[in-house]
């Protein structure tokens, strides 16, 4: 049984599908007669999220649209993590104005990370009367229990209550794609990195009982998909909150157990947890994909310190040195962010050193961003968004020059990958990803959409590689 994470009764979930049944009575929906537009901003798992929205919005028969106008109900989920993200949700929520003049009967929710935040749902009143239900991560296995309360008593409803957050099993998912497939294992963040919002939005950490994960991954192979990644904000801690002497590592091991050709994916890791137990174990794993996404957010050890890290930059290196040992395959991918409080041309110089170094196979790069109640937030911040803007223009030159000659390594070679689907364009129509999870585009029939081949790398670039299929 878990030590401290809280547990939502199943026959709460069960009550929350059969208030969906009551709003399908009450709009009197008929098979898709109303459509839900779900809207989503940020993270993989805020995607994931949205998948258990759509279940709801489906098991009350809503059909599913693109188009604003078109829709009966617009669910916005939101993100935190910076202030673009909220200037985005703001822009686009304010837009609603005229769908919902042209519609007065749209019913329109924000929720997720954005809405969290006190200062954020205030907003939302007093400045955005067209949202009729805003709710928070911590309320989401309640939604179909919120919507009716809008719908019964045509008053809007406003549900971020501070809370730790607990564990729901049994919400309806409806996922996006056949192919691939996200698997939340745990939610919430312990760390506090000093800069960031999410602890403060998505609560403490708990995780999901190894057997309901084992379970989803098996449906999810019988169903056909090949590609599985197993989310949480720091995975590596995994199991850390349950008493069932199972972490990451051998979450891993029984996934990769269960008969089927898939690879096993997941992100994110915190370097201060990853440990040669994982390294060993991927390595051992013929389903878990040779990818290591290994956020370092800063290669100065005073930035690291400040950011409340628990890491340096030689801690680090050494540890991708271990994994790299175990995996000489190993594609490695980083998060970073330039322009901390404080942070000094120097002290950006060995970021760049430490990519020089690392050669990161892709960067995520972004420019600090002030999140209120953050003690980052207080920190002085004395540099100029111009000198912030040069650092990020330089780190992305380094990141987009390492990853262009990474990808051309690969050129002439034969790899494996996965066809996960169309791009829309002539030349290469196909999208794949290879067990590292590069980008290759090809050129072929769509009906090798789910399958893995074999391709040939014969050009690339900074983004992506592109390939002809092997004897095709
Ligand atoms: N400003 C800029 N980037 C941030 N991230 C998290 N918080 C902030 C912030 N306040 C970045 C980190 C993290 C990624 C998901 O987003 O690099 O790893
Ligand atoms: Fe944010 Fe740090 Fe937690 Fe990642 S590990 S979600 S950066 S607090």
């Amino acid at each position: 049984m878990a030590k401290s994470t809280k547990t939502i009764d199943n026959s709460e979930i069960y009550r929350q599908i059969g208030l969906c049944g009551t709003i399908r009575e009450k709009l009197q929906i008929d098979e898709k007669s109303l459509l839900a537009m779900v809207d989503t901003y940020g993270c993989q798992q805020n995607e994931a999220d949205s998948e258990k929205i759509r279940g709801y919005l489906a098991e009350m028969g809503f059909g599913f649209t693109q188009d604003e106008f078109a829709a009966d109900i617009i669910v916005v989920n939101t993100c935190a993590v910076r202030e673009h993200a909220e200037m985005r949700v703001l822009g686009n929520v304010g837009a609603l104005n005229h769908t919902k003049k042209a519609k007065p009967g749209q019913i329109i929710c924000v929720c997720g990370c954005m809405v969290q935040q006190e200062h954020m749902a205030r907003k939302i009143k007093m400045s955005y009367p067209i949202v009729d239900l805003v709710f928070g991560p911590h309320e989401l296995w309640r939604f179909p229990e919120l919507l009716l309360e809008v719908i019964e008593r045509h008053k809007r409803i406003f549900a971020t209550e501070k809370d730790d957050g607990a564990v729901a099993e049994g919400i309806p998912l409806r996922r996006d794609g056949k192919v691939k497939a996200w698997l939340s294992i745990m939610y919430g963040c312990n760390n506090f990195c000093s800069y960031c919002i999410v602890p403060y939005v998505r609560g403490r950490e708990r995780s999901r009982q190894p057997e309901d994960i084992v379970r989803e991954a098996e449906r999810l192979v019988a169903e056909g998909y090949k590609d599985i990644t197993l989310l949480g904000q720091n995975v590596n801690s995994y199991g850390k909150d349950l008493d069932r002497g199972v972490d990451f590592a051998d979450l891993l091991r029984m996934i990769n157990g269960i008969p089927g050709d898939f690879l096993i994916r997941f992100m994110t890791s915190h370097p201060k947890d990853a440990t040669e137990k994982l390294f060993k174990t991927m390595a051992e794993c013929e389903k878990c994909a040779r990818h290591l996404h290994l956020p370092v957010q800063s290669g100065n050890d005073r930035i690291l310190k400040v950011m409340n890290r628990n890491y340096d930059s030689a801690t680090y290196i050494k540890k991708l040195e271990l994994a790299r040992s175990y995996m000489p395959d190993l594609v490695v991918t980083t998060d970073i962010i330039v322009g901390f409080p404080g942070e000094t041309d120097e002290e950006f110089r060995d970021t760049l050193r430490l990519c020089e170094k690392v050669r990161f196979d892709a960067m995520f790069t972004f420019i600090y961003s002030k999140r209120v109640g953050t003690p980052a937030a207080n920190m002085p911040d004395p540099y100029s968004r111009e000198e912030k803007q040069a650092h990020f223009d330089a780190l992305t030159e380094t990141a987009n020059r390492i990853s262009g000659e990474k990808h051309r390594e690969y050129e002439g070679k034969t790899v494996r990958v996965l066809v996960d689907g169309e791009t829309g364009r002539e030349g290469y129509n196909l999208s794949s990803r290879t067990n590292g999870g590069r980008l290759v585009h090809l050129k072929g029939d769509t009906s090798l959409i789910g399958q893995f081949i074999n391709v040939r790398i014969t050009a690339s670039n900074t983004w992506a590689l592109y390939g002809e299929l092997e004897n095709g």
